[in-house]
């Protein structure tokens, strides 16, 4: 018998292949649903978007966007249990188990705007799963999402479901950072299954959890209920960020006292109880799910009138805005304030290393105060292309006529052409080719006096000052 028997037992388990559709082929859903492909020789996973480009993409050699060891996973399973398509409906009739991955970005629009999820996408998908199915189904929130939205989901499949087909929900977050993406899936620290108390909703949990434990040891499986699924989710990343915030507020009293912020953020993190992880201070954080999620536990706790607790968990991203602002200042303030007319070569675009994710990054936010004042950007990243640059630095409302001049804003690809000529180099993404930079070729490359901003403390301080670089570091 199929060990994944207990919720799907009107099929016939000698043939029991179980069926996987996974909504959203993005960041998530392509790498998570390659790794249970990977993983599960018995499960056939399809992943389906409505975005033809992107499947095609994963159809391809060229796959939708740069992660260190998914390809090699997708090109292994791709045909044989792991397919890509833009057939939503036929993936979701023939499917036991819906994941739905689709992106619940910040609304920008009426009620919440600004701090809200929007939840259309997730709920078309979920109005869809009602119209198309004929049979029952496990639809697991995959995407991050507002603590009792498995409520609002549930009444809008109950609603639209034909005769005798079911929904249970389960929430199943993802945990996975960008970059580290295969590592993450492959040893999770844990995998959260959140379901309701009642006998199927039990059933449906247990299937979920068959489905990980063929490569997860199962006391790193933490099964709950949904609602303290969907919430550990967003609570998670609001602690992490909340580190961040923390050692990057430090960073500035480090600056002004003399003290060291890497030798503060070792000697706190070599307490147990504190841990030395996520204590590296930088420019700011980014990506497309700390602000996002932060703002969105925000607007929960003042949804329910704990005006307190939100203004508490707001500070993290006030924090972050700040040290993002703080570090440009550091700039100007260093360069006899004024930047207009001096090049400037930017070593990093990219919210962290190995990945060409920019979304939420700090290097655009950085980038577009330095236009504003004038200065010349050479922008050098290893995999965020050029043409998403200039995207987002316009999105942000830098002007075209700007982003088009190719005086105020080109690329280079050889990091050394890059600093040929800047008076000063700004690294924004800690990506280890920049740790292996020769100081005494960039110094002759450049115009002096030097200038070196580090907002990401990869440089080696005492080496580069000693070379003769007027150096900034986050901290020191
Ligand atoms: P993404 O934007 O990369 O991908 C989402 C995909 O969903 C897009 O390709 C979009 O075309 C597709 N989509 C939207 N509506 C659809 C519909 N109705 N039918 C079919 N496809 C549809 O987003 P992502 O980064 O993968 O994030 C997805 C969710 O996972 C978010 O809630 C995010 O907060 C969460 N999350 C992201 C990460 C991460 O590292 N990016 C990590 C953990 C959790
Ligand atoms: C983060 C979480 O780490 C994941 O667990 C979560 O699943 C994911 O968000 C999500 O929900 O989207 P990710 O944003 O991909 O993952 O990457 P992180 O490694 O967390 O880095 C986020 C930002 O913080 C980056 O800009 C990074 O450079 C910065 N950071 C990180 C620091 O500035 N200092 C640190 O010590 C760590």
């Amino acid at each position: 018998m199929s060990p994944i028997g207990y919720w799907i037992d009107q099929y016939d388990l000698l043939d029991f292949m179980l069926k996987i559709c996974c909504i959203g082929a993005g960041y998530v859903g392509g790498p998570t649903m390659a790794m249970i492909a990977k993983k599960c020789a018995d499960v056939s996973v399809t992943v389906v978007d409505i975005n033809q480009t992107r499947i095609d993409q994963w159809n391809s050699n060229e796959l939708p966007f740069y992660e260190p060891g998914l390809f090699e996973i997708v090109q292994e399973q791709r045909g044989k249990n792991l397919f890509f398509s833009t057939d939503v409906d036929k993936a979701i009739v023939e499917a036991d188990i819906i994941f739905v991955s689709v992106n619940t970005p910040t609304k920008t629009y009426g009620l919440g705007a600004g701090r809200a999820a929007d939840l259309r996408f997730w709920e078309s998908c979920a109005r869809r799963i009602a119209e198309v199915s004929n049979s029952s189904k496990i639809v697991v929130e995959k995407s991050t999402l507002p603590v009792r939205t498995a409520d609002s989901m549930k009444r809008v499949l109950t609603a639209n479901a034909k005769p005798g087909v079911q929904f249970e929900i389960l929430s199943n977050p993802e945990f996975l950072a960008e970059g580290t993406a295969i590592k993450d899936l492959q040893a999770p620290d844990r995998v959260l299954i959140g379901g309701d108390s009642s006998e199927s909703g039990q059933k449906a949990v247990n299937t979920l959890v068959d489905v990980y434990a063929h490569w997860i040891p199962r006391d790193k499986i933490i099964t709950s209920n949904l609602w303290s699924s969907e919430l550990s989710k967003l609570v998670a990343n609001a602690f992490l960020a909340q580190r961040i915030s923390s050692i990057n507020s430090i960073s500035a009293l480090c600056e002004a006292t003399e003290a060291d912020v890497d030798e503060v953020a070792y000697a706190i993190g070599t307490d147990s109880r504190i841990g030395p992880k996520f204590l590296k201070a930088s420019v700011g954080f980014g990506g497309s799910c700390f602000q996002k999620d932060i703002l969105n536990l925000v607007y929960l706790c003042e949804r329910y009138g704990l005006h307190e607790v939100a203004h508490y968990w707001e500070q993290v991203v006030v924090m972050n805005n700040w040290q993002r602002d703080r570090f440009t200042k550091m700039i100007m303030q260093a360069m006899f304030n004024t930047i207009a007319g001096k090049k400037l070569a930017i070593l990093g675009y990219a919210f962290k290393k190995d990945t060409d994710d920019i979304r939420e990054s700090a290097a655009i936010y950085v980038c577009k105060s330095l236009l504003e004042e004038g200065a010349n950007l050479v922008v050098h990243d290893p995999k965020v292309p050029f043409k998403s640059v200039r995207n987002s630095l316009v999105v942000l409302g830098t002007p075209r006529e700007v982003v088009d001049d190719p005086v105020r804003l080109s690329s280079s690809t050889d990091v050394y052409a890059t600093v040929t000529g800047a008076d000063a180099m700004v690294v924004l993404t800690e990506w280890d080719m920049y740790r292996e930079l020769d100081p005494v070729k960039c110094r002759e490359l450049m115009r002096k006096p030097a200038f070196v901003f580090d907002g990401r403390n990869v440089l080696d301080s005492t080496k580069w000052t000693n070379i003769g670089f007027e150096t900034h570091f986050i901290g020191k």
